[in-house]
């Protein structure tokens, strides 16, 4: 497990989960990001969504035809993607424990990176490769413009755990695995303390 998968942002997801579902499931911003996703990667395409949440970017995806393989550390929200996406195979998991035989077309990572510390993430992106089928695409989401560290935000009472990156960053670390940057872009996000951070939607392609 990770530092930060045994502590308390697991226990404040299993507490918000269905208010995480709840504000999420329509949210305009995020749902028009992952169908442009969809304009990028093949038709039936094969798709690992790494904690996947209560299934709502599976539950879009697979309604465009594609199979979505899914993980999360919190069973409530499996329980969720279950409920949200019938016909996606769905576990729980950790980033750190998860590997898999089977190869995808291509990878979600949406909003996931924003609770594993820098070496988690290093981590998860040095396997991202064995999980990919070339040529393959990622769909990275983050946000940007604060300190890391542990915040209650509009789902959750409960404080989470919250990295922020830079997009630099970020692109530096998929081109070094030779991936190629394919769209880049990013929205302002209003907190619940009414503080403005920023979302950032990267999908990269690798051929073979
Ligand atoms: C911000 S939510 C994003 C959910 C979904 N990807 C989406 O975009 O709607 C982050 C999700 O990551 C899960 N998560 C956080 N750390 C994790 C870890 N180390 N391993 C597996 N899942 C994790 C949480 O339980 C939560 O469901």
């Amino acid at each position: 497990m990770t530092k930060n998968a045994s502590g308390r942002t697991l226990d404040s997801y299993s507490k918000s989960a269905e208010k995480y579902e709840e504000k999420f499931f329509k949210y305009q911003p995020y749902k028009r990001q992952i169908e442009k996703f969809n304009d990028f990667i093949p038709e039936g395409s094969e798709i690992l969504d790494i904690g996947c949440g209560p299934g709502i970017n599976a539950g879009i995806l697979s309604g465009f035809g594609h199979r979505v393989t899914g993980f999360d550390y919190c069973e409530k929200m499996v329980e969720l993607a279950k409920k949200n996406c019938p016909s996606g195979n769905f576990s729980v998991n950790t980033v750190n424990n998860y590997s898999s035989s089977l190869k995808y077309d291509a990878l979600c990572l949406s909003f996931i990176i924003v609770h594993l510390d820098n070496d988690a993430v290093n981590e998860l992106f040095a396997k991202l490769v064995s999980f990919l089928k070339l040529p393959g695409f990622v769909y990275i989401s983050f946000m940007t413009g604060k300190k890391p560290g542990y915040e209650k935000t509009s789902f959750s009472e409960n404080e989470l755990f919250f990295n922020y990156f830079r997009t630099e960053d970020i692109i530096r670390s998929f081109k070094k695995q030779r991936f190629i940057p394919v769209y880049n872009a990013s929205e302002p996000y209003t907190e619940s303390d009414g503080s403005i951070t920023e979302d950032v939607f990267l999908f990269f392609r690798k051929d073979g």
